[in-house]
């Protein structure tokens, strides 16, 4: 029997409307970075559905990473050291405060 994940990660890919201006999270690296995130989720054992979207309309805070059902949104998630901090912080329940997009 299927089983839901736990999370499910949303990574902006900028997938726009042809002529639309901005979709900077693809420029910046955000599908090169996806497959250290996926790696990662992999060696951490963490029960996540990675999942690449169209633009999340928050170009200027990109690349941008969405933590559901939790309604983390994460802005610069530029780096390996960006996901380790979001992903350590998950595995202690809770976010990782200061590379929130929308702080609480
Ligand atoms: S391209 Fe990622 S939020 Fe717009």
């Amino acid at each position: 029997m299927a089983t839901k994940p736990t999370y499910q990660f949303l990574v902006c890919a900028s997938f726009r409307a042809k002529g639309e201006p901005k979709g900077v999270c693809n420029q910046k690296g955000s599908i090169g970075l996806s497959q250290y995130l996926e790696q990662e989720i992999l060696d951490r054992g963490l029960d996540v559905l990675l999942t690449t979207t169209s633009c999340m309309k928050q170009c200027d805070q990109g690349p941008v990473l969405v933590v559901q059902p939790n309604n983390w949104w994460y802005q610069g998630v530029d780096s390996e050291e960006a996901i380790d901090d979001i992903l350590d912080a998950l595995e202690e329940g809770k976010p990782a405060e200061d590379r929130l997009l929308f702080p609480a």
